[in-house]
């Protein structure tokens, strides 16, 4: 693919993954490109230029290598929040209906202090199950959520909306 300036550009779309008539915008893609890679770091952190951020919270599965990625680029700690069952400490948890499916995901509980503030990073957003899930659990261990952040936003699933009305930021690189 010719180098391009837009983060869209790097995203694959997966017809009928993993279920008929799901359109899945791969971004694995967008990982495995250098520049693509870092495009997507540096815009998802712009809008936070002067902001305190004291946490960076990632989402099972990709919102680690995003979130990872961000801490470093902030020098700070990342806290990832995970499906049912993988971590291995005493952690709190929160059931969520998915695009396709349901789930429960956990955070240890002692991962974040109160009154910390924490930016969610995850690569997409849709219906918006997940962030939801992963903002009651950040604001249950009394952290402040000041914002979400996505690669990608499906705007037809209201995930926005729902994070918007809890009072939460929500940003993203592209629809
Ligand atoms: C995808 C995506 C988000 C979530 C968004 O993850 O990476 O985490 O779905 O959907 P929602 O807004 O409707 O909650 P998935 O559940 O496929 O899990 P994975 O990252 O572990 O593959
Ligand atoms: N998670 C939920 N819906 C998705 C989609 N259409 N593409 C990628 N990940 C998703």
């Amino acid at each position: 693919m010719p180098p391009s300036n837009s983060v869209k550009d790097y995203i694959r779309t997966i017809v009928d993954f993993p279920h008929e008539g799901i359109l899945f915008r791969d971004v694995t893609t967008l990982f495995a490109d250098p520049r693509g890679f870092r495009m997507a770091i540096d815009q998802m952190l712009h809008p936070y230029a002067g902001t305190q951020i004291d946490k960076v919270v990632g989402l099972e599965a990709r919102g680690f290598i995003l979130g990872g990625a961000i801490a470093h680029q902030l020098s700070k700690g990342f806290v990832p929040v995970r499906k049912k069952g993988k971590l291995p400490a005493a952690t709190i948890a929160e059931e969520y209906q998915l695009e396709y499916g349901s789930a429960v995901v956990e955070i240890h509980d002692d991962a974040l202090s109160a009154g910390e503030k924490v930016l969610i990073v995850d690569d997409l957003l849709a219906t918006g199950g997940t962030a939801e899930a992963g903002i009651k659990l950040c604001e249950r261990l009394g952290a402040q959520v000041i914002g979400c952040v996505f690669v990608v936003d499906l705007p037809d699933l209201g995930g926005r909306r729902r994070l918007e009305a809890m009072g939460i930021e929500v940003h993203a690189l592209c629809e």
